[in-house]
C-alpha cells in the first residue's frame, strides 16, 4: 500500500451536501463538537445557501466554503484534492455519487457516505477498490444508522464471546422514527432496480477474493417469533447484514465460522404484518414510473422530520450472540436514528478517519474494519449506548 501524502492539503475534512437535511445536521454537530484547530469546509452546489449556513454556525468564520456540483466532475475532483477526508451526504448515491468515490480513490483522500444502496456499494467495490488500495484511500460507505449500530454492535457482541470458535449473532432492530425526502428517494431508487442490484452483487462476488480457511455468512432468514427478545422477528433486507458479513470476512476475531441474521423486532403480529404489507406496496409501486413519481412527490428532497419529532424518536438494536459455550445479550441504543444520531455517527466517523490511530486499511472497508474500537469509544462518549445486558 502506498499511502499518498495528504497532510499538506488545505482541509482535514470537507462535508459535501452541507445544505441538505442530514448535511446541515452534520454541519451543526461538527461546529459544536469538532476539536480545536480542525481545518474544515462546507461544500454544496449553491454558494449563497452555503454562506448562509456558515453564518448560522458557531465559529463559522473559521469554516471554509467550496462550491461543487455532482454534474461538474472538475468541482468534485477539487473536493478530493483539497481534503484528507471527504464526507458526502449527496444522495441518492446511485444518481450522484460515483465521481466523488473515483476522485477520492485516485487522490488518496478518505471517503465516507450515508449510503444504504447495495447496488452502488457493490459497483464502487468493483470499479474503485483496487485504485484506492494503491493510493491508500479508505472508502467507507454506510456510516449512518445504515449500518453503524449494526456493524459496530455485532463487532461489540463478538468481542464478548470466546476467540477461535464458530459464532452466531442475531440483531433485532426496534425504532420509532420518521424519514426524510432524501432517504425516501434513495429507497424508491433501490426498489425500482432489483435486477441491477442482483447483477451488481454477482459481479462483486466474481471480483472479491474468497475466504479460504474461514467462513462468514448472512443467510436470508424467515419470519419467526423470537422468544429471546419477546417479539416477532421479521428479516430486514437492508444493507446492514451485508456490511456485518464483510466485517466478519475482514477480521479474524469473528472466528472460523461466523453467521449473522438481521431482523426488525415487532411486539404485535398485526403490526408486523402491516409493516410488511406497506413496504411491499411501496416496492411494487416503485416498479411503475407514474406511481413512483406520485410517491416521490409525497416527500421532497430537503424535507424531513422537525426538531420536535426528532427529539421524540429513538432506536434500540438488541443482539444475541452465541459460541464456545457462551451466550451474550448486548444492546446498542440512542435517539433519533435517521437524522440526529445519523449526523452524530457520520461526523464522529469522519473525525475518527481524520485523527484516530487506526489499523492500517485501504480500499473499500467497513466501519468495524476501519475504525471499530475507536469509533465505538467516540460514540459512547457522544451518548450512544453500547452495553452488555446479560451473559450466560
Ligand atoms: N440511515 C442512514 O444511514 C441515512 C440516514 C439519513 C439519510 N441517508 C441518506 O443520505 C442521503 C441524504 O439524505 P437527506 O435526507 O439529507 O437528503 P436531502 O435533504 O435531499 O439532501 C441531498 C443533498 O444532495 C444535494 N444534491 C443533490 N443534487 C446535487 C448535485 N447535482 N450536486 C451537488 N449536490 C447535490 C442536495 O443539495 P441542495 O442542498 O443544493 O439541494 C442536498 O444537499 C440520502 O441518500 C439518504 O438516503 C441515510
Amino acid at each position: 500500500m502506498s499511502r499518498l501524502k495528504t497532510t499538506d492539503r488545505p482541509y482535514d475534512l470537507v462535508l459535501f451536501g452541507a445544505t441538505g437535511f442530514v448535511g446541515e445536521l452534520t454541519a451543526e454537530y461538527l461546529a459544536a463538537h469538532a476539536p480545536a484547530g480542525l481545518r474544515w469546509a462546507l461544500a454544496a452546489r449553491d454558494e449563497r445557501r452555503l454562506e448562509a449556513l456558515r453564518e448560522r454556525l458557531p465559529g463559522g468564520a473559521e469554516v471554509g466554503v467550496l462550491r461543487a456540483d455532482a454534474a461538474e466532475p472538475a468541482t468534485i475532483r477539487a473536493l478530493a484534492e483539497h481534503a484528507r477526508v471527504v464526507a458526502t451526504t449527496v444522495g441518492p448515491y446511485g444518481r450522484y455519487g460515483e465521481d466523488l468515490v473515483a476522485a477520492c480513490a485516485d487522490t488518496g483522500a478518505d471517503y465516507l457516505d450515508l449510503c444504504g444502496e447495495p447496488e452502488f456499494v457493490d459497483l464502487m467495490y468493483v470499479r474503485h477498490d483496487a485504485r484506492a488500495r494503491e493510493t491508500g484511500a479508505r472508502l467507507v460507505h454506510a456510516c449512518g444508522f445504515d449500518s453503524v449500530p449494526h456493524d459496530l454492535g455485532a463487532y461489540f457482541t463478538v468481542r464478548q464471546l470466546p476467540e477461535g470458535v464458530p459464532l452466531t449473532v442475531d440483531g433485532f432492530v426496534t425504532a420509532d422514527a420518521a424519514f426524510s425526502g432524501g432517504t425516501f428517494a434513495s429507497a424508491l431508487d433501490q426498489f425500482a432496480r432489483p435486477r441491477q442490484m442482483i447483477a451488481a452483487a454477482r459481479d462483486r462476488a466474481r471480483h472479491e477474493p474468497r475466504l479460504l480457511s474461514r467462513r462468514a455468512s448472512a443467510p436470508t432468514s424467515v419470519p419467526r417469533f423470537a422468544p429471546e427478545v419477546g417479539a416477532w422477528a421479521l428479516p430486514l433486507p437492508t444493507i446492514d447484514a451485508q456490511i456485518v458479513r464483510r466485517s466478519a470476512k475482514a477480521l479474524d476475531r469473528y472466528g472460523p465460522d461466523f453467521r449473522y441474521r438481521h431482523y426488525a423486532a415487532v411486539r404485535h403480529l398485526p403490526m408486523a404484518l402491516g409493516g410488511v404489507a406497506a413496504v411491499g406496496a411501496v416496492a411494487a409501486a416503485a416498479q411503475l414510473p407514474p406511481a413512483r413519481r406520485w410517491l416521490s412527490d409525497r416527500l421532497r428532497p430537503g424535507d424531513g422530520p422537525d426538531a420536535e419529532k426528532r427529539a421524540r424518536s429513538w432506536f434500540r438494536v438488541r443482539f444475541v450472540g452465541e459460541g464456545g459455550g457462551r451466550r451474550v445479550f448486548t444492546e446498542v441504543s440512542g435517539g433519533d436514528p435517521g437524522y440526529g444520531e445519523t449526523a452524530k455517527m457520520f461526523a464522529e466517523a469522519a473525525l475518527s478517519l481524520a485523527f484516530d490511530d487506526l489499523p492500517p486499511t485501504s480500499g473499500q472497508v467497513t466501519t468495524a474494519q476501519a475504525m471499530g474500537d475507536a469509533l465505538t469509544e467516540r460514540l459512547r462518549a457522544a451518548g450512544i449506548g453500547f452495553r452488555v445486558a446479560a451473559t450466560f
